[in-house]
């Protein structure tokens, strides 16, 4: 019964925070519009996790980010209009089919000059990304068993004081009793950040969770 007080409140107060500080405009109803039509799986942040990360997006300064998993570009939308004119978004996609969706919105969006989606494995891509650090921010979304080493080439490429924001840090609360394999990766990923001396680190209770870390 308690669980269930809790999930109401907690819905309700989800709802109050997006009415209150949330603009979801028609350029992002219309992305999460368009990967519905293209039966892409519904697994994109919620529109307050957007918003949060453009806050910290806002709080770090940040104008060159490393998005990992792109799905149709809804949070790349957040984090693209949040930097200055002049900054980069690189958002990192093994589907095809999710890349060319992505491609589309961002055009539709008029972000396609601060976007740029570098298609194939995120570790592939990573190691050329490189070649452009340092980054100011690097936001993981995408393939579980690999967040630890996403995590260390941030710790390589990132400049001092550049951000880390790695989504699903509860696993809708299974990160407490872990039930499949994603389950226990983030788990001991998070135990691992928690303890990581080239960071300082704390999870975000908002959402689905966002475990963020600063470079030290
Ligand atoms: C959770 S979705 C990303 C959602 C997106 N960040 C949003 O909130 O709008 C994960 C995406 O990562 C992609 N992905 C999974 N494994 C990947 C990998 N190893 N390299 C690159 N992309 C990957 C999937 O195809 C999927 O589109």
């Amino acid at each position: 019964m308690a669980d269930t007080l809790n999930d109401t409140l907690r819905a309700q107060l989800d709802v109050y925070v997006t009415e209150t500080f949330v603009n979801e405009d028609d350029v992002l109803r219309s992305i999460q519009a368009e990967a519905a039509l293209n039966e892409l799986p519904a697994i994109s942040i919620r529109g307050f996790e957007g918003r949060l990360l453009q806050m910290l997006v806002h709080i770090s300064g940040a104008k060159q980010i490393v998005e990992i998993g792109t799905l149709a570009g809804y949070s790349a939308v957040w984090l693209a209009r949040a930097l200055p004119a002049t900054g980069k978004l690189y958002t990192l996609e093994k589907s095809a089919k999710h890349a060319a969706v992505a491609r589309g919105n961002f055009e539709r969006a008029g972000l396609e000059s601060r976007v740029e989606v570098i298609e194939g494995d995120a570790q592939t891509s990573l190691a050329k990304l490189s070649a452009r650090n340092p980054f100011d921010m690097v936001f993981i979304d995408a393939d579980r068993p690999h967040y630890q080493d996403y995590l260390n080439w941030a710790a390589e490429n990132l400049r001092p004081g550049g951000l880390v924001a790695a989504h699903n840090a509860f696993r809708s609360g299974r990160v407490l009793t872990p039930e499949n394999e994603d389950d226990r990766f983030v788990q001991e990923f998070n135990a691992a950040l928690a303890k990581d001396t080239r960071f300082e680190a704390f999870v975000i209770a908002v959402g689905d969770g966002l475990a963020v870390a600063v470079r030290k």
